[in-house]
């Protein structure tokens, strides 16, 4: 290999209309997705919404009521999971809690029964990786959180998997060693290219990792995209609330013609033009989408607004405005001191930071 090049290991993972029930419960919904090989792919949603079956599905935990699933050209679909190549950390941890950290990594390779000195030298190299070199002989009951966490995720490293699943992987640290952890596993994406998908439910943390996001509810994913398409082009009033801060106003459509919507804004006392997700319909109920550091403060000619609370976030200061109906937005802009509660301001935006979203 050349100095500098990425090596990019793993296979693709395809989901072609695969669903998961548990009698009436629809766990996963018939789904097609394609993860391609090397790309690293982050599961967003609430309590509920199916991630973990989604992963358990690829590893083969469990089977799909219907549809297949492919890892590479192959056909896993009831591949049991010790005969697929995956790496899985759980939310738990999931270590054996008498054993060494030397002991829990090397587990899946003596299940595989790889020769001894092989074992050896794969675990120090993969404990090297998660910077645990030293500790090897140590219980992993005497290690911290994050600590262990990194012990997980050498256990699933070290069988170099065709696909790495984890499943909020990070959900028992604090948000210091989150963070810390959270940039090693972008360092090691960016050094092995493995094919992962990766749970969490915090967006900072999708948005520092991904290539894609997939926004998922209620079984089904509402949109898959890089972060970058989920926020400025949300397909529905749900994933513009789950990416980002947002202002919804309900909005009736009243005509669309060429991706853009005619709609009335009540709450705004005025009808408006702005792009329309695909496929919403006039009459459907709707919202006008606009995130708040593109609401415009003190903008002649405007909507009317009164500030009603002012929050101030360091850099930024964050504005709640209080319109004549009574409806309120948030603003975003950089700290200045002009403003008090009570100060009556216009407001507005550029007619390309608006759109009509389905609700
Ligand atoms: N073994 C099971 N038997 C019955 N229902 C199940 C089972 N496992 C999951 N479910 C149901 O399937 C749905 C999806 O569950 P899943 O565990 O995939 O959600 P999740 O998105 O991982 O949620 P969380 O963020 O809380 O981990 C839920 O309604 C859950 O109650
Ligand atoms: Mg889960």
């Amino acid at each position: 290999m050349t100095p500098g090049a990425v090596q990019q290991s793993g296979l693709s993972l395809r989901f072609a209309g695969a669903a998961k029930s548990y009698g009436d419960v629809e766990a996963l919904k018939p789904t097609d997705l394609t993860i391609a090989a090397g790309e690293f792919l982050t599961l967003l949603g609430p309590s509920g919404s199916g991630k973990t079956t989604l992963l358990n599905l690829a590893a083969g935990y469990q089977e799909p009521s219907a549809g297949r699933i492919f890892i590479g050209a192959r056909d896993v679909t009831h591949l049991p999971a010790r005969h697929r190549n995956i790496g899985m950390v759980f939310q738990n941890y999931a270590l054996f809690p008498h054993m060494s950290v030397v002991d829990n990594v090397a587990y899946g390779l003596k299940v595989r029964r790889l020769a001894r000195s092989e074992i050896a030298r794969r675990v120090e190299a993969v404990l090297r990786l998660v910077h645990l070199e030293g500790y090897g002989q140590r219980g992993v009951q005497q290690l911290s959180g994050g600590q262990q966490q990194r012990v997980a995720l050498a256990r699933a490293l070290v069988i170099e998997p065709d696909v790495l699943l984890m499943d909020e992987p990070l959900g028992a640290l604090d948000k210091q060693l989150r963070r810390s952890v959270q940039l090693e596993l972008r360092r090691l994406h960016e050094e092995h290219r493995r094919t992962t998908i990766y749970v969490t439910h915090d967006q900072e943390e999708a948005l520092v990792l991904s290539d894609r996001v997939a926004v998922m509810r209620d079984g089904r994913i509402e949109q898959v995209g890089s972060a970058g398409d989920l926020y400025d082009r949300p397909v529905n009033a749900f994933v513009a609330g789950f990416i980002g801060e947002s202002n919804l106003l309900p909005a009736r459509v009243t005509a669309i013609a060429g991706g853009q919507a005619q709609a009335e804004v009540d709450v705004l006392g005025r009808s408006l033009t702005a792009a329309v997700a695909p496929g919403l319909q006039p009459g459907q109920p709707a919202a006008l989408l606009i995130r708040p550091e593109h609401v415009l403060v003190g903008e002649e000619p405007g909507v009317t607004a009164e500030v009603a609370e002012i929050v101030y976030l360091g850099e930024l200061t964050a504005l709640n405005l209080r319109l004549e109906s009574g409806a309120t937005l948030w603003a975003r802009r950089i700290t200045s001191h002009d403003l008090r509660r009570g100060t009556r301001v216009t407001i507005g935006w550029k007619q390309e930071h608006a759109r009509i979203v389905p609700t």
